[in-house]
């Protein structure tokens, strides 16, 4: 079964999601789908008590790399879980550059995710300039590699890998699935030698940056892919629906 993962970004209020699962929720297929919904913390509780711990997942955009305590404003793994989150996405690239989100604080951050049970979603492409020198597989190398450093083997069946080149991010620009597959095998190349062959075989990498109705069954026959990271297309409960038809 392959995943899809909507990332809500910074979108809806708890009134909005809720409306936007009365519409979405009858039009999605049992067991065709894994199906997570990352929302906004302030939508957790209303959609926690609309899924009620039924197929449908939720999941964080991002939690803080401190337990717990001194840090205002931020959202602990411990609170994700236990707002009913299952997932949680971390190192997306609008953390990495808005907010200057850096390799340590990643790996902090996924490391007290899986210790509260979380599921990661971590968020690894290269930008404009990386793919411009040919640097992109390099670029993903790293990310990969700082990010799950001090990982076991075992705990990557708690990872998911999302591939999500920046300039694809809300572009309107997809790579060709050759190039998507491109990157999966690269991705798993390098868990293959920093882990086993079965470790860069079983790993989930699912694909991100762009997505919408009509490329999305495409993009979904890329080879090595276990599915896709969804952001502005995920936010019309009637477009998503239709994603959701067409994989
Ligand atoms: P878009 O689908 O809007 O390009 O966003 C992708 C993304 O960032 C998902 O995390």
């Amino acid at each position: 079964m392959k995943y899809i993962i909507a990332n809500f970004k910074m979108n809806q209020t708890p009134q909005e999601t809720k409306e936007y699962l009365i519409r979405l929720l009858p039009k999605v297929e049992e067991g065709k789908h894994k199906l997570v919904l990352c929302l906004p913390a302030t939508s957790m509780g209303v959609a926690s008590f609309m899924l009620n711990g039924g197929e449908v997942s939720i999941g964080g955009q991002n939690l803080c790399d401190e337990e717990e305590g001194k840090c205002t404003g931020e959202i602990s793994g411990k609170m994700l879980k236990n707002a009913g989150c299952e997932f949680v996405i971390v190192g997306h690239s609008e953390r990495r550059v808005k907010f200057k989100e850096t390799a340590r604080s990643i790996n902090k951050k996924i490391k007290i995710a899986l210790k509260n049970r979380l599921k990661v979603i971590l968020c690894v492409g290269e930008n404009l300039a990386e793919r411009n020198t040919l640097k992109m597989l390099e670029t993903l190398k790293v990310q990969i590699e700082e990010a799950l450093k001090g990982l076991y083997e075992n705990e990557l069946e708690n990872i998911i890998i999302a591939y999500e080149p920046v300039w694809a991010i809300g572009s309107g620009k997809v790579p060709t699935n050759k190039e998507i597959e491109t990157s999966v095998k690269a991705i798993r190349k390098v868990i293959t030698d920093d882990f086993s062959a079965k470790a860069g075989e079983a790993i989930t990498v699912v694909y991100g940056g762009s997505i919408d109705a009509k490329n999305a069954p495409t993009i979904n026959r890329a080879k090595g892919l276990n599915g896709m990271l969804i952001g502005g297309s995920c936010l019309d409960a009637g477009t998503f629906a239709t994603i959701l038809r067409e994989v």
